[in-house]
């Protein structure tokens, strides 16, 4: 494995609308794509046909009619096994990742989940394990709280515990399904868990036979210090969110010196940034579909959250003022710098910086340009171990992801750095990951 050459790894993170927030309002926007099966199907297929690793779908467990100016997509949208379920009937080789919030589960619930999704897939399910970034998930699951972040990692790790150790409980071949003796399953090949712990005590076994890849790929998403431990004791891929290459190179560098503490090397974990790709034919078009979706923001223009972000007080200027001197913080000339860059001249005023921080709040990094420019990009990230790959956000829905699909994943792979053809059938197969054995059996065996 090691002397192959290192392939990047490419997913969509599914926004219904596009991850700009309005995306939905162009013309060839799709407003209602997430409900929409024939849609989604067709969305899945294309990523297959220009094999993407994964198809990812992120969740919240609250929600409210305000989220529409900023998060349109993840205001509502459907459950995610459940679509991912669909999807699994209508791909082949795509990996299907799904979001579970561990803070408001139950891990018996959850094994049992995504083993069926691995099966319904043939070896294609895979688990993101977060702890709940929007806290007002705990008053619809009859808390008064949402747990502070050690009791939610405490809480997970625990969790995780238990729906690995469940996947494992049925031994490959417990199931010899004999017509002959009458034997359909063979108890000395099952096991109990018997876990108990702080927080759960489950005994097992479960209910679905060990998923096809044995154990499924685990994600996880975050950069608090317990997310990095949990992403360096459990994970396959962590998703991260940020611009600035040198944070993203700080970051990989971090979280994968880790994995040593936990017997693990690098290689077994990848770091993938998410991307906002803004795609033209040419730079100038890309410029132009920049500028109409800026356009398109329904915003009261409160220059507050900006001014907080960059630490210099913009209030008191008129939006189209040239930007005042920042030099008094090392932030907003960084955030000056990457609008710029955005925009494709240096000319900007508030206005535009404005619009680059509200289009790109959640922190994952915009580029807009030609195909080649943002290969370029992608690829000086990966070079430089800013990124395994990318978790791909298209700004609008769907040409903003038919255009880095028919430009740019070509680009890619004339260069030699994304798959022509995929390894194999499973998830774990494109993230180059073995089939592990199970813990029950070795046991027994060691
Ligand atoms: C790309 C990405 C996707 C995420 N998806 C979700 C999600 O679907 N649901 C959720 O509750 N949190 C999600 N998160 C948030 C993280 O799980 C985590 O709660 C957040 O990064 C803050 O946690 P930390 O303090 O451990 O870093 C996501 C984060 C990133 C970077």
């Amino acid at each position: 494995m090691s002397s192959e050459k290192r392939q990047l790894h490419l997913g969509l993170f599914l926004f219904g609308t596009g991850y700009h927030p309005a995306g939905w309002r162009l013309p060839e926007g799709r407003t209602d794509g997430a409900y929409d099966p024939q849609f989604l199907k067709e969305v899945a297929q294309k990523l297959e046909k220009a094999r993407f690793d994964f198809f990812f779908l992120g969740d919240r467990l609250a929600t409210s009619a305000d989220m529409q100016y900023l998060f349109p997509s993840q205001m509502t949208r459907l459950e995610p096994f459940t679509m991912l379920s669909y999807l699994a009937a209508v791909t082949d080789k795509i990996g299907l990742i799904g979001t579970v919030n561990t803070t408001y589960a139950e891990p018996y619930n959850i094994a049992r989940i995504t083993a069926s999704l691995d099966h319904l897939s043939r070896g294609r399910g895979s688990w993101n394990v977060v702890t709940g970034s929007d806290p007002r998930a705990a008053k619809n699951f009859s808390r008064e709280k949402h747990w502070d972040n050690a009791k939610r990692y405490d809480y997970a790790e625990e969790f995780i515990e238990v729906v690995t150790g469940l996947w494992d409980t049925w031994e490959d071949d417990s199931l010899p399904r004999d017509k002959e003796s009458g034997v359909f399953a063979d108890g000395s090949k099952v096991h109990s868990l018997d876990f108990a712990g702080e927080h759960f005590s489950v005994d097992g076994p479960l209910n679905v036979a060990r998923p096809v890849q044995g154990q499924l790929p685990l994600i996880t998403a975050g950069t608090s210090l317990r997310s990095q431990q949990l992403a360096a004791k459990y994970s396959d891929m962590v998703f991260t969110g940020t611009n600035v290459k040198e944070v993203a190179r700080a970051f990989y560098k971090e979280v994968k010196g880790r994995l040593p503490e936990y017997g693990r090397i690098a290689s077994d974990l990848k770091v993938l940034p998410g991307l906002v790709p803004i795609v033209g034919r040419t730079e100038e078009e890309a410029r132009a579909k920049y500028n109409e979706l800026n356009e398109l923001v329904v915003t009261d223009y409160d220059l507050r959250p900006l001014s907080e972000k960059i630490g210099i007080d913009l209030t008191g200027y008129d939006l189209n003022d040239p930007l005042p001197d920042l030099s008094s913080s090392e932030t907003a000339l960084h955030w000056a710098e990457m609008a710029r860059k955005a925009n494709g001249r240096p000319d900007i005023t508030i206005h535009d910086l404005f619009y680059f921080f509200t289009v790109t709040v959640r922190g994952h990094l915009l580029v807009v340009g030609s195909a080649v420019q943002i290969a370029d990009l992608i690829e000086e990230w990966f070079v430089d171990e800013a990124a395994d790959g990318f978790n791909v956000c298209p700004p609008y829905m769907p040409g903003g992801l038919d255009l880095f699909l028919e430009l740019v994943v070509p680009e890619l792979q004339a260069r030699g750095i994304f798959r022509t053809e995929y390894e194999g059938d499973t998830f774990r197969d494109h993230l180059g990951l073995s089939r592990p054995g199970n813990r029950f059996e070795l046991q027994l065996k060691g």
